[in-house]
């Protein structure tokens, strides 16, 4: 008995890194995987379709059951066939992974418009492309679901030279927010992982290149997306997993209690009482 058997996944961007880790621990879990994948390499340049076949071959392998798809989330028509694509060859969908993702990393004086629209057509339009047709088939469909999307700490936190990958990513936080409000209604929880791992993404910058052998490696995120995932998480929704090896925190934003007055504040006002209104 596995925790996801008779459910039907889909992993975007699942030829490779993490999304490949999620695509075989779902399947060991009894699910079957569409296996998305453009296939092309980290900045979103080119395209092949041996990436996606070859993860599902390693699920063929193991026994489950897979179909790859090769379209890019990044289009509405792409998110609405790989959709599709679970649903001509599984007859329903369950769950979805919202994970594709490609970067072009310039310091905000050196961002050029073309590295800009890319990545938040990748991540941003990507994640609401699938969402919007998955969501809508999971509540026609009646049995809830669960949609797990990807966030990443330099849109949470913050990091230089990200400014692209970092709105796009905190757009997506935003996303997952909303549409756990609205899905909640349809049993459709809505989540988002926040994951640290060596890939080809992370591989050459200096705190990955340093690591051992193993060490943040992409396995360890997918226990979290395998829990989220089934019904021991019916219900989780809005939530942030930030996952760093075998360490699982959360991560949310948060209000202080600040400091009200009778009547309007004046600049100066606010500057004597500067440390009382950030204060925590
Ligand atoms: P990766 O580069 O190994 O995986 C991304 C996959 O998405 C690739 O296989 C790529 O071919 C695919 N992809 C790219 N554009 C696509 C498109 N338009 N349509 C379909 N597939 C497409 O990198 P990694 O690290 O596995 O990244 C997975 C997700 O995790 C991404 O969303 C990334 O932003 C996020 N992330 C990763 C972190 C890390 O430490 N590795 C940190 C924070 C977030």
């Amino acid at each position: 008995m596995g925790l996801l058997d008779g459910k039907v996944a889909i992993v975007t961007g699942s030829g490779g890194g993490i999304g490949r880790c999620h695509a075989l621990a779902l399947a060991k879990e009894g699910a079957k995987v569409v296996v998305n994948d453009v296939g092309g390499d980290r900045s979103g340049t080119g395209a092949a379709k041996s990436m996606a076949d070859k993860v599902v071959d390693e699920i063929e392998a193991l026994g489950g059951q897979a179909v790859a798809n090769y379209d890019s989330v990044s289009s509405m028509e792409g998110g609405k066939n790989i959709v599709k694509t679970a649903v001509d060859k599984f007859g329903r969908l369950d769950i979805l992974v919202n994970n594709a993702g490609i970067l072009r990393d310039k310091t905000l004086l050196k961002m050029e418009e073309n590295m800009w629209d890319a990545v938040i057509a990748v991540h941003l339009k990507g994640t609401f492309a699938c969402t919007q047709p998955a969501a809508a088939f999971m509540k026609d469909q009646g049995q809830g679901g669960r949609i797990i999307n990807t966030s990443s700490t330099s849109g949470l936190l913050g990091n230089f030279g990200q400014s692209n990958y970092g709105a796009a990513k905190a757009g997506i936080a935003g996303f997952t927010r909303v549409c756990a409000l609205e899905l909640a209604k349809s049993g459709i929880t809505v989540n988002a992982l926040v994951p640290v791992a060596k890939t080809r993404m992370t591989e050459d910058l200096p705190f990955f290149a340093n690591l051992t052998e193993g060490e943040l490696d992409p396995a360890h995120i997918s226990p979290v997306l395998v829990f989220l995932a089934s019904d021991l998480a019916k219900d989780v929704t809005g939530k942030f997993f930030l996952i760093r090896g075998p360490h699982i925190s959360m991560l949310e934003v948060k209000n202080n209690e600040g400091l009200k007055k009778d009547g309007m504040w004046t600049p100066q006002e606010i500057a004597r009482d500067i440390d009382k209104i950030m204060g925590w």
